[in-house]
C-alpha cells in the first residue's frame, strides 16, 4: 500500500503518518525530516538544504527527486510506504509518476488533511519535535508526558527553526501556491480522500482508517 499524505504545514500529516505506520507496518518517509537529519548532521545535501528551509521555501526539485526516488527504493519499502512532505510541487509528483510506472506501480491513497490557515500558525508556534525520533508533540493540544523531553525516546524536544510565525507565514504562501494544485492531481487519478483536520488527532486517525480499510 503506497499512501501520499497532502496538506497545509502543520495540517498533522507527520501524526498521522506516524499512527499510519504504526498501525500498517509501513515507513513513514518525510522529506523534512530527511533533510532535518541532514542539516544536523552537517552533510552537503543538508547545507544545499538549509537556506531554503529556513526560509520558508521550498528546496529545488531536483535533488529532491532524487533523494526521494532513492529512499523508496530501499528493501523496506517493497510492500509500500507513507510519503508525508512529498510530492509538493506538479514536477515532484509527476517524477514520482513516472517512476512508478516504470515499475507498474501506482499510489493508492492521497489523504489530504485540511486545515484552515489561521488555525496552523496557533499549531505552530506549540510544536515540539524530537530531533533524534521525529515524534511530534504539541505543548497543549499533545504534549509529552514529562515536559520538554521525548516519551519514545527520552531525547530533549526542540522547536523546529522554521516554526517562526513569519516563516510559517511564508510556507503557506509556498503551499498554496505550488503544493495545493497536487489535489486536483490526485483527484482525477481517483484516490483522492479528505479528512478534516481540525478535529482531535485520534478522531483525525479514525477517519483515515475507515478510508484504508
Ligand atoms: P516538512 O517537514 O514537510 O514541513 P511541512 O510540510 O511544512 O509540514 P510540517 O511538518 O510543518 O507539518 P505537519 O503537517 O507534518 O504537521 P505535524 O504533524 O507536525 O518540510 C519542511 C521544509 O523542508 C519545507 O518548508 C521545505 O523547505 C523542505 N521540504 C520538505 N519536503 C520537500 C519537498 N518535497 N520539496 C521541496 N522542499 C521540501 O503537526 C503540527 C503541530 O500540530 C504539532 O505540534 C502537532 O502535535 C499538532 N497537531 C497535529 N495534529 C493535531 C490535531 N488534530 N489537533 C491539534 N494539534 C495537532
Ligand atoms: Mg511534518
Amino acid at each position: 500500500m503506497k499512501i501520499v499524505m497532502l496538506g497545509a504545514p502543520g495540517a498533522g500529516k507527520g501524526t498521522q503518518a506516524d499512527k499510519i505506520a504504526d498501525q500498517y507496518g509501513l515507513p513513514h518517509i518525510s522529506t523534512g525530516d530527511i533533510f532535518r537529519k541532514n542539516i544536523k548532521e552537517g552533510t552537503e545535501l543538508g547545507k544545499e538544504a538549509k537556506g531554503y528551509m529556513d526560509a520558508g521555501k521550498l528546496v529545488p526539485d531536483e535533488l529532491t527527486v532524487r533523494m526521494l526516488l532513492d529512499r523508496v527504493s530501499q528493501e523496506d519499502c517493497s510492500k509500500g510506504y507513507i510519503l508525508d512532505g512529498f510530492p509538493r510541487t506538479i514536477p515532484q509528483a509527476e517524477a514520482l509518476d513516472s517512476e512508478l510506472k516504470r515499475l507498474g506501480e501506482n499510489i493508492d491513497f492521497a489523504i489530504d488533511v485540511e486545515v484552515p490557515d489561521q488555525n496552523i500558525i496557533n499549531r505552530m508556534s506549540g510544536r515540539r519535535a524530537c530531533p533524534k525520533c521525529n515524534a511530534i508533540y504539541h505543548i497543549e493540544f499533545i504534549p509529552p508526558k514529562k515536559e520538554g523531553i521525548c516519551d519514545e525516546c527520552g531525547e530533549e524536544l526542540v522547536i523546529r527553526e522554521d516554526d517562526k510565525p513569519e516563516t510559517v507565514k511564508k510556507r503557506l504562501e509556498v503551499y498554496h501556491e505550488q503544493t495545493q494544485p497536487l489535489i486536483d492531481f490526485y483527484d482525477k487519478k481517483g484516490v483522492l480522500h479528505t479528512v478534516d483536520g481540525r478535529v482531535d488527532a485520534e478522531d483525525v486517525f479514525e477517519a483515515i482508517r475507515s478510508i484504508l480499510k
